[in-house]
C-alpha cells in the first residue's frame, strides 16, 4: 500500500535580498561577507522565536515557525536589526531583504516542506519592496490583534498555478510607516484616529486605490518610491492656477500644453535618448488624468511605433523588443502651483535582460533631468518597487496595466503604431 503524504499546517517565512545580483556584480566578496554576517542575525532570531530554517539557497532563507504570530514578530525583529546593521554600511552596499509570510498546508519530506503553502510564501516575498514584509490574509487574521503594527491591505494577487488570488497586507513597523498614516487618519477623526493611535490596525480604504496603492502612503518618506522625488530635486514651479480643487479635463489639458516643452527639456539633461523625443509618439490617453498609483499626479502616456499593440489595451498581448511606453507627470498642488514629476519608462529588452520582469527596463528620471534610476544599471535597487507593482498586472498583460478606460484614446487602426 501506498504511504501517505505527510502533511502539516505551518506559517513558512520566506526571505531574500534585493538587487542581491546587482549586489554581487559590483563586489562579489563584500557582498557574501555581508550577507554573512546578515544571515548571522536572521537565523539567530528565527531561532529566538522556535522557527527552524529548512531551504534557502545563495541569498534566500526559507524557515517555518509554529505560530504566525511568532513568524511576523520575527520578521519585525529581522527588518528592525537589519535596518540598524545597514545604517554603518553605504547606500548602494545595503543588504536590504523582502519578507512573505503564509499560514498553509505542505508537505514534508525529509524535513524538507512543498506544496502551494511554500510557493504563496515565495510570491509573497516577490510582492514586499526592499526591508518590507508581505502577509497573506491567513496571516493576518490570526497577527492583527496580537502583533502590535500596522498592516495595509495591498489586494488580491494571483499565484502561478494557484487558482485563487491570494489577499495580501503589508506590514508596516518602521515609524515612518506609521506616522504619515497616523496624521492622515488623525485628520479624519474619531473612530479612526483611536484605532491609530492604539497602533493596532491602519487599514485603509478598500477598492482598487488601496489594492494600487494608497495615496496616504504615499507621504511616506520611502527612498523607493515616488514620494521621495520631492526631496531629491526641487521640481520646477511653472506657474499659479486659480481654482486647483475644480480642475476641469480641458484645464489639465491647457496647464499639459504651457508645460510640455519645458518638461521635455529637462528630461532631455538625462541623455536617455527617449526621454527627448518621447512626446512626439502616439499619446494613448484623450487628457490628463490623476493616476493614483503614480504619485497622485496628472500623467500621460505615450508609445513608440513599436509599442503599437499598447492601442488594442487588454488584448494586446506580449510586446516585442524594443518597445518604449513613457509616462510624464505634473502636479497641481493644492495652493494652486503647477510643478512637474518624473518621466517614466518601460522598455522591452531582448529575452534574458530581466527574466523575472518580462525583459522590462524600468527607468525613471526626475523633474531635473537626473536618472533616478534603471533596471540593471544606475540605481537599479532604486526602481525595483516599479517591477514589485506592475508584476501584479500578471503575465498574460505582459505586466502592463494600461490607462483607466474613461481616458483611452480608441484607435482606427491600433496595433499599426504612430510615428
Ligand atoms: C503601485 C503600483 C505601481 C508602481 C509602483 C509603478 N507603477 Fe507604473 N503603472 C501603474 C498603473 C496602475 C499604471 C496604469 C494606470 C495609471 O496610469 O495609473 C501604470 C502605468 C505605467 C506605464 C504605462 C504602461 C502601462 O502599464 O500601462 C509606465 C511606462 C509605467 N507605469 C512605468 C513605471 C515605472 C518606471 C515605475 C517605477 C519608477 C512604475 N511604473 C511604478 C502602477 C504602478
Amino acid at each position: 500500500m501506498e504511504r501517505e503524504v505527510e502533511r502539516r499546517l505551518t506559517t513558512i517565512l520566506a526571505a531574500d535580498v534585493a538587487g542581491y545580483s546587482r549586489l554581487m556584480s559590483e563586489d562579489e566578496e563584500g557582498t557574501l561577507a555581508r550577507l554573512r554576517q546578515a544571515r548571522e542575525i536572521i537565523d539567530r532570531l528565527i531561532a529566538r522565536h522556535n522557527g527552524r530554517v529548512f531551504g534557502g539557497a545563495g541569498d534566500s532563507v526559507m524557515a517555518e515557525f509554529p505560530s504566525p504570530v511568532q513568524a511576523v514578530r520575527c520578521a519585525v525583529q529581522i527588518q528592525q536589526e537589519l535596518e540598524r546593521f545597514n545604517a554603518d554600511l553605504p547606500e548602494a552596499r545595503r543588504m536590504l531583504f523582502r519578507i512573505g509570510i503564509n499560514l498553509g498546508d505542505v508537505m514534508v519530506e525529509n524535513g524538507n516542506l512543498f506544496g502551494d503553502g511554500v510557493n504563496i510564501a515565495d510570491r509573497l516575498q516577490g510582492l514586499a519592496a526592499a526591508g518590507e514584509i508581505c502577509i497573506a490574509d491567513g496571516v493576518y487574521q490570526q497577527v492583527r490583534n496580537k502583533v502590535p503594527v500596522g498592516y495595509e491591505r495591498l489586494g488580491r494577487y494571483s499565484v502561478r498555478h494557484i487558482a485563487e488570488p491570494v489577499l495580501v497586507y503589508r506590514v508596516l513597523a518602521r515609524p515612518e510607516d506609521v506616522r504619515p498614516l497616523r496624521r492622515a487618519l488623525a485628520r479624519l477623526g474619531g473612530r479612526s484616529r483611536t484605532l491609530a493611535l492604539a497602533g493596532v490596525v491602519l487599514l485603509l480604504a478598500g477598492g482598487v486605490a488601496a489594492w494600487l496603492w494608497s495615496g496616504l502612503l504615499q507621504k511616506a518618506p520611502r527612498p523607493e518610491d515616488f514620494a521621495a522625488i520631492p526631496d531629491i530635486a526641487v521640481p520646477t514651479r511653472h506657474f499659479r492656477v486659480e481654482n486647483p480643487a475644480e480642475l476641469s479635463e480641458a484645464d489639465a489639458l491647457t496647464i499639459y500644453d504651457r508645460i510640455i516643452d519645458d518638461m521635455v527639456a529637462a528630461y532631455r539633461k538625462s541623455g536617455d535618448p527617449s526621454a527627448g523625443t518621447y512626446y512626439r509618439w502616439r499619446r494613448y490617453n484623450t487628457v490628463p488624468y490623476l493616476s493614483a498609483t503614480h504619485g497622485r499626479r496628472y500623467v500621460n502616456n505615450y508609445a513608440n511605433a513599436r509599442a503599437g499593440a499598447y492601442g488594442l489595451y487588454g488584448r494586446a498581448g506580449t510586446l516585442p523588443a524594443g518597445s518604449i511606453l513613457a509616462k510624464d507627470a505634473f502636479e497641481v498642488t493644492e495652493n494652486g502651483d503647477v510643478v512637474t514629476g518624473p518621466l517614466t519608462l518601460m522598455e522591452k529588452m531582448e529575452p534574458g535582460f530581466n527574466p523575472e520582469g518580462r525583459d522590462w527596463r524600468y527607468t525613471m528620471i526626475l523633474p531635473d533631468g537626473t536618472l533616478f534610476g534603471t533596471t540593471n544599471g544606475p540605481g537599479s535597487g532604486r526602481v525595483e518597487f516599479c517591477q514589485n507593482c506592475h508584476i501584479a498586472a500578471g503575465d498574460e498583460h505582459d505586466h502592463l496595466f494600461f490607462i483607466p478606460k474613461p481616458y483611452r484614446v480608441r484607435f482606427l487602426n491600433p496595433g499599426e503604431g504612430g510615428d
